[in-house]
């Protein structure tokens, strides 16, 4: 197995405002090889996509990273300027957000947008950035990628706008890719279709992905490795095996008894009851505690980290040992 290329430690990502300091990411620490998909996933608000823009060096006003180390290849990311993470954001680190439109421009042809994309960070003669985009164009499934080059993004459907930025994050090779929702959108079949090519890229071209959703059926298929977060924390992490088919953590158990597909024939599907505490009023203790079954009055206190596996690690005070 390849080394450990990206590392997140101790990640605390906070807004500043004027209601309070709103503690969006809270120790948050991960690792990534080449060649593997970390799925972050959790409930709207768990601080997924700060987590992501964290990396970006793009977490916008009020927020800031507060403490803690990202870097790419022993390389700090965090103390470096908005102008020197340019030089990362696009070539070595690229983000694929759920809408196409956020990084599309409805008004440019997509093959200027690409001609853009490389232009920004290498320079090389137009024959070769043509070639170059349309291997990038071909490797995300689209047909005929000469004539899509001449397109507008509105002349193409939903999937294939998606494939395109998709394929302009792959253009200068980066080293991670940070998808955050980017299928959501899009019907199962596409999705489906959009997901098997891009495990087949990672596998190919050995790049790190960091897969973001709140769907854990889609994890099930991509990952290899799950983060599951809550209220900016981190929940439970361990392989797509450890989480889906031993899941520790009640919260986790819980998102997997949402999803129709991974439920376990028979069950009936259960939405989980009550709502994320606020971001604001967050002590040591654990955020799912009123709304888990297992709570007691231990929960307020630090959450213990345990260690069932070297790959599966939970954070619960009440962890489900074994089948109850
Ligand atoms: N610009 C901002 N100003 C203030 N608070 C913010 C800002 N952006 C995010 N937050 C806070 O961070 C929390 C986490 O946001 P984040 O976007 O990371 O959630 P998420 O897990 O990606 O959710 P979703 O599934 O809905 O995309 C938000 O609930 C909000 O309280
Ligand atoms: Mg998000």
């Amino acid at each position: 197995m390849s080394e450990t290329f990206f590392e997140v430690a101790g990640l605390n990502t906070w807004f500043f405002t004027r209601a309070g300091t709103f503690k969006s990411v809270r120790d948050v620490s991960f690792s990534l090889r080449r060649g593997e998909v970390l799925g972050i996933v959790g409930e709207s608000g768990s601080g997924k996509s700060v987590t992501g823009m964290s990396i970006m060096g793009q977490v916008d006003e009020p927020g800031r990273i507060v403490s803690g180390s990202i870097q790419l290849d022993g390389e700090e990311l965090t103390t470096l300027s908005f102008d020197q993470m340019r030089h990362y954001r696009g070539r070595r680190i690229a983000m694929v957000f759920q809408n196409p439109l956020m990084t599309l421009n409805p008004l440019m042809r997509i093959r200027d947008q690409m001609f853009e994309a490389i232009s920004e960070h290498e320079s090389m003669p137009q024959a070769e950035m043509q070639s170059r985009c349309i291997d990038a164009l071909r490797s995300v499934g689209i047909p005929s990628p000469e004539d899509r080059l001449s397109a507008y993004p509105h002349e193409l459907s939903g999937g294939m706008r998606q494939r395109v930025v998709i394929a302009i994050a792959l253009l200068l090779n980066p080293d991670l890719i940070i998808a955050d929702e980017p299928t959501t959108a899009l019907d199962v079949t596409i999705q489906a279709q959009i997901i098997h090519q891009m495990r087949r890229q990672i596998d190919e071209r050995g790049l790190g992905m960091i897969w973001i959703t709140h769907d854990l059926a889609t994890l099930s298929e991509l990952a290899d490795r799950i983060l599951v977060m809550y209220a900016g924390a981190m929940m439970e992490t361990g392989t797509t095996a450890d989480i889906i088919g031993s899941p520790r953590h009640p919260y986790t158990r819980k998102l997997l008894e949402s999803v129709p597909s991974l439920n376990v024939p028979g069950e009936k599907l259960r939405q989980i009851r009550g709502s994320m505490p606020s971001l604001l009023s967050l002590g040591a203790g654990c955020p799912f505690r009123d709304r888990c079954e297992f709570a007691t009055e231990a929960c307020a206190e630090i959450v213990p980290e345990r260690v069932f596996s070297p790959t599966h690690r939970v954070w619960c005070h009440h962890p489900i040992e074994d089948e109850r």
